[in-house]
This record gives C-alpha cells, structure tokens and sequence, in this order.
C-alpha cells in the first residue's frame, strides 16, 4: 500500500544559495572521455569547432553547466601541461598508464579545454599535479593560463601559442585522492605538501583570485578531513573535496544496465551513504572553521559499475539506467540540503565514462536518463533554498530499509518555487502532502521521469526510450500540494506566486 509522507516548507531568513556549482561535470582523460567524446579532431567528419564536437558543447550548453573539472582525476598527477601546448606536431606522446595504457598524444591540451571551456559557456576548475609534479609546475600554468602577457615567460608563451587575453582560471584543485592514485600520503604529509604548493599559486594579496581546493576523503574517511583543517591554516585553503562513488563490491560491481533488485537497492544504499558523508565531514569542518570560510566539494561522484561487454576494462565505459536517475536525484537532493556548505559537485564523467550524461558512437550520440535529472534539476541553480521537514516511508527489501522519498526545494529569483521529489522504491508509490501555506503560491506545473522498468536506458538505435514529460498529477489546495509518486520516479513541480 502506499504510504502519505506528510511534509511542510519551512522557509528561513539565512537560507543559504544553492550554487549552481553544485550542478558541475568532469572531464579526464579516460576512455574515450576527451578523445571522441568531447574531441574528435579538427579533421573529423563531425561537426566540430576546432576540434569539439559541437552536438556534445550544444547538450552541455543546454544544461548549463556551470564548470567542467579537467585533466583528471588520477590521469591529473601524471599529467605534466607543458606536454599539452604549441604546435600539435611537437607534442609528446606519452602512456596512459591508469586508463587502459593507451597512448596519450597530447593534442587536447590546455589551450584546448580553456577554449572549450569558453564555447561551452562554463567555468573551467583544473586539478594540477602534485603526485608527481612540482610547486614550479604549477605556478607556471597559473601564469600560463591567468597572467598578461609580457609579464613573465609563461604568459609570453601563451600568447605565442595564439592566445593573447589570459583565461583567468579561477578553480585549481592541489592534487587528487593524495591518499591513493595522487601519491600515496598520509594526510599528514599531504597536508604539509599542500601547503607548499599552495604558497606560490597566489602573489600575497591573491591578486589573481586563486580559489584552492584540498584533495579531500574517500567516503567516511574522516581522519583525513580532520588533519587538513587542523593543519592547513585557512588563508592556503578555500574548499576541501570529498569522492564518494556508488559502488556494490569493488571486486564484482555488476552490470550497468543487468541487474536484480539485490543489486539496486545495494546500489541506492551505497548513494544514499552521501547523505552521512557530507553531514559528518561538514560536522568537522564546523569545529575547525564554524565561520564556513573553507567550503566543501564533492569533486567526484556517482554510480559505478562493470564496463560494457567488449569495451576497454581501462575505458570504464557505461551505460545508464533508471538507477543512475535514482542516484542522480537523491544525491543532488541532498547536495542542496547541504547548501550552506557545499559548493561545488562534480558528476563522474561528463561524456562515455562512468555515470555519463551524454554517450557517444561514432557520429551519433544520446543523452542518459542522468541528463534528464541534471535538466530537470536546474532550476535550483543560484535559487535560495527552502529546508523541507519530513520523515520518508520506507523502501524495504529483503528486511533491510532505506528511505524512499527524497526531496528539496527552491525559491528562484523571479519567486518560483521549485520541489525536487524522488520514489526510490522499486515497487511502492508514495503519496506526498507538502505544507506550502506559508510560501503563498499560486499555480502549479511539473515534469516528470519515469519508465516502465528500473533497467530501462537509452540506446543509440532508440534515444529517447527513457525521456521526461510534462507532470499534470499534483494538486494545490488551500497551502497543500498532493502528489502520489509512482515506483522509481522522480518528479520536478514549479509552483508561481
Ligand atoms: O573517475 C574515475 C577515477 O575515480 C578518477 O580518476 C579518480 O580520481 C577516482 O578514483
């Protein structure tokens, strides 16, 4: 039976914004991530500016995405970006060696992403090498990519390389998962290191308006957060990162598009552990810092799974589901909840890697279930966020329980109110009574996700198999919104003054 979850909007004076950064991407060179996907090569018989492929830059500008985290990932702290730039012909190869071995010809480059950048309306955050790097290393990309020219030799090269105006980068992430694939520290070390090469990517007045984001956890790794805001002192530091990935069982993560309801439910508990994350390392970051300088960003997430039968194990190539739209909802639910201290998110990866939004073969390309949720999802961008007080039914399989409706809401600055509202529950709906009297709306729209079967994805012979439709099942009575939600469904209202 349907259980009625009874919710009530309560809005607050010191609501904080929900930052559209919230609603980031990233791009590694992984697979066929940067290499077909984003960048097929100015010779290519699709479509293209100078090399990007202009159907993928025309999804991505419709979703509006509000900057795209690049070189890596654990590809970052082997990256070396002078390797990156100058003439094409003159660039070293070099091996791929954490994705797949392959050859890394270095043709997409820092110019190239920053361009990139600019014709996808969207803020580049570049992740610098410290693994295996050096503080000279990068503080010349920051004069390469942030200085005027004929200041020093970097920006000089820059502008020989056809490129005058400097881009003004203003998101460098120092390292990445120091504590594995960027290093191998102990926090302690890493915390040491982090502040050496913070030291010399700003002059002393930060005149360039650097903004320094910490390698940060792994999930509930908590130490590691606590040592960074213990020792790194807070004029070096501007946001700490946190990875956390849905992932079953590293050693037998199950098929992306095959799986039972085990696997599902094991999938959305593994998503939903966001949840206590980002609630316990804000709780330190509170100790440390109750002022909120340092922010927190979720750099990298979302679902994990086996590769594609027959592709590249190093390509993490996969297809996408109802339950990446399940993972996508609720963890940007719980992003915006958290709004006041986190930032910035980064969905892991942009395009044919991991939990892509856009997939592509050839010249041909689709768009996943996930790109719906991140459409659908944003209207929340730079809006004010309006805390929901509920309690969720539950999901319950196999005599274990998650929560199953997830929620947030919105006001936007022409006063729409918007209601994210996700049913995880594999075969329950849920009837939502939502307490509005004292937000004073009017009218009442929606859009809807949902699909005849959890497995349900989008193919390149039937692109829109899962797609969204205009919602027409809500209601808006005296100051109360009703809505039942179907099985694996996530809904979107709009409701005006
Ligand atoms: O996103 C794939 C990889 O996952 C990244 O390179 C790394 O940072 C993480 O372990």
């Amino acid at each position: 039976f349907a259980q009625t979850v009874t919710m009530r909007a309560a809005p607050q004076d010191d609501a904080p914004t929900i930052s559209r950064h919230i609603y980031g991407h990233f791009a590694e060179h992984l697979g066929r991530c940067i290499y077909g996907g984003f960048y097929v090569g100015d010779t290519s018989n699709i479509p293209n500016r100078e090399g990007v492929r202009l159907d993928v830059v025309e999804a991505l500008r419709d979703l509006k995405i509000p900057n795209l985290r690049w070189p890596g990932g654990c590809f970052a702290d082997t990256y070396h970006w002078k390797d990156g730039i100058g003439p094409k012909e003159d660039r070293p190869s070099i091996l791929n060696v954490w994705w797949g071995n392959v050859k890394e010809d270095n043709s997409f480059g820092t110019n190239e992403f920053l361009n990139m950048c600019e014709l996808l309306d969207t803020e580049p955050y570049l992740s610098a090498n410290v693994g295996s790097g050096t503080p000279q290393e990068f503080a010349d990309w920051i004069k390469y990519t942030n200085h005027p020219a004929g200041t020093s030799p970097m920006p000089s090269l820059r502008a020989e390389y056809g490129r005058e105006e400097p881009w003004k980068v203003k998101y460098w992430g120092i390292g990445n998962e120091a504590w594995g694939c960027g290093g191998n520290m102990r926090p302690e070390y890493y915390a040491d290191l982090y502040r050496r090469f913070a030291t010399y990517a700003s002059d002393w007045n930060n005149t360039d308006g650097i903004y320094k984001i910490a390698s940060g956890a792994s999930g509930g790794d908590y130490n590691w957060t606590k040592v960074l805001m213990e020792n790194i002192p807070k004029n070096l530091i501007d946001a700490i990162a946190l990875h956390h990935y849905s992932v079953i069982d590293w050693g037998n993560k199950g098929s992306a598009k095959e799986f039972t309801e085990d696997q599902y439910f094991a999938t959305m508990a593994e998503a939903l552990k966001m949840e206590e994350f980002v609630a316990k390392h804000v709780a330190i970051m509170d100790e440390f810092d109750p002022e909120k300088k340092v922010d927190l960003f979720v750099d990298e997430w979302g679902g994990w799974y086996d590769v594609e039968p027959g592709t590249n194990e190093g390509f993490l190539y996969q297809q996408n589901t109802m339950r990446d739209a399940m993972i996508a909802g609720t963890t940007l639910n719980i992003f915006n909840n958290h709004a006041d201290r986190v930032k910035m998110a980064n969905l892991a990866q942009a395009v044919n890697v991991l939990q892509a939004v856009i997939l592509t073969e050839g010249e041909k390309m689709l768009l996943t279930p996930t790109y719906h949720v991140m459409k659908m999802y944003a209207v929340h961008h730079d809006a004010t966020l309006i805390p929901l007080e509920f309690e969720s039914p539950t999901y319950t399989h196999d005599g274990e329980s998650l929560p199953a409706i997830s929620a947030s809401a919105s006001r936007d600055s022409s006063g729409n109110v918007h209601i994210s509202l996700v049913n995880i529950d594999a075969s329950k709906a849920h009837t939502v009574e939502l307490d509005v009297a004292a937000l004073n709306l009017g009218s009442l729209t929606g859009e809807i996700l949902t699909s005849a079967a959890l497995q349900d994805h989008n193919t390149f012979e039937r692109p829109d198999h899962v797609k969204t439709a205009p919602f027409t099942g809500a209601t808006l009575q005296n100051g109360k919104i009703s809505l039942e939600l179907a099985p694996f469904t996530l809904v979107v209202l709009k409701a005006g003054e």
